[in-house]
């Protein structure tokens, strides 16, 4: 099949890709722009993992074609830092220990970004309706609940946030699919 010509906003910048006009954007993104921090999972709209920002909103791009796309703004994970200077979520997730295999944090960090845009203190009520759609089989969630806090704090300037103490001092052991305690 011919392949089409594709002009996309991804993070600041417009790329012109030539890509199948059946492929999906994580594909497009993935496989013509190298963004691979957009992560495949489930291709069926019920992981979350696919998660990117379209003009701030989040959006599964396992389930969306790039030729809607044209003129507007997309933001993958590859565009959360600044620079050299990462966003403090990422800074949050990575001191709360909010994960652990990462499969699903691309997608979990731009639905909590689309949160904090537009709600600078969420409720935990709030967090979980804005990653409802972000399955993670790892942490049980509630490390990410507090990076999310913590991040929060860091962007409204508050105590809990910049050079604070991780909110959480001791994490509970795991445990295997056993049962088994892990260290
Ligand atoms: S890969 Fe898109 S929702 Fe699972
Ligand atoms: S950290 Fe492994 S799926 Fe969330």
């Amino acid at each position: 099949m011919a392949k089409v010509l594709l002009t996309l906003q991804v993070n600041g910048e417009r790329h012109t890709v030539a890509a199948e006009p059946h492929h999906t954007l994580l594909e497009v993104l993935r496989e013509e722009m190298g963004l691979t921090g957009t992560k495949h999972g489930c291709e069926l709209g019920e992981c979350g993992a696919c998660t990117v920002l379209v003009d701030g909103a989040p959006v599964l791009s396992c389930l969306t074609l790039p030729t809607e796309l044209e003129g507007a703004e997309i933001t993958t994970v590859e565009g959360l830092a600044n620079g050299p200077e990462l966003h403090p979520l990422q800074t949050a997730f990575a001191e709360e220990a909010a994960a652990q295999c990462g499969y699903c944090t691309p997608g979990m960090l731009l639905s909590a970004k689309a949160l904090l845009d537009r709600n600078a203190a969420p409720s935990r009520e709030e967090m979980a309706q804005a990653i409802a759609g972000n399955l993670c089989r790892c942490t049980g969630y509630t490390a990410i609940y507090e990076a999310i806090e913590r991040a929060a704090a860091v962007m409204r300037n508050v105590p809990g946030g910049a050079g604070a103490e991780p909110l959480r001092r001791e994490r509970p052991s795991f445990r295997s699919r056993t049962g088994a305690q892990l260290p």
